[in-house]
């Protein structure tokens, strides 16, 4: 069987890159992320990140590209990411989360991003250094 995929959004906008920090479940609060979630079934994985960037921050979200690589969160579960632009609203915490930061490239290393997000997120960083 293949893996189910979490889908998650590298948001760019303006030369800063947004993280979200977890605010459930006990072992994963307080630390940073990437938002997103599971892919549901019948969906692509573009649409659920769409999804749930929407249900999470509340904006409509544009998927750009994907950045290359998978990443294993637990057996039979795997993080892709992609690169997203905001097209319209203001990301607020509404779901999951507790506070969301934009972070320029110099400010990628002050928040405790998740250990499987590392790879994604400096990638994204290095593509907002680029632009
Ligand atoms: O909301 P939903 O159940 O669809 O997904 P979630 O609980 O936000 O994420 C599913 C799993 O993916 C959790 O174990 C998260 O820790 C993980 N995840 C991650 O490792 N990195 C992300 N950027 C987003 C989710």
């Amino acid at each position: 069987m293949s893996d189910r995929v979490v889908v998650a959004g590298a948001v760019c906008d303006r030369g800063r890159l947004l993280a979200a920090r977890r605010s459930a479940p006990p072992e994963l609060a307080g630390r940073w992320e990437l938002p997103g979630g599971k892919v549901e079934p019948g969906e692509l994985p573009e649409e659920a990140l769409v999804r749930e960037l929407r249900e999470e921050l509340g904006v409509e979200a544009r998927p750009v590209e994907r950045i290359p690589g998978a990443w294993p969160l637990k057996p039979g579960l795997v993080l892709q990411v992609w690169t997203a632009a905001l097209v319209s609203g203001t990301p607020r915490p509404l779901e999951d989360h507790d506070e969301l930061r934009w972070l320029g490239p110099d400010e990628i290393h002050t928040v405790d991003w998740l250990d499987q997000d590392r790879p994604a997120v400096a990638e994204a960083a290095g593509r907002l250094r680029a632009h």
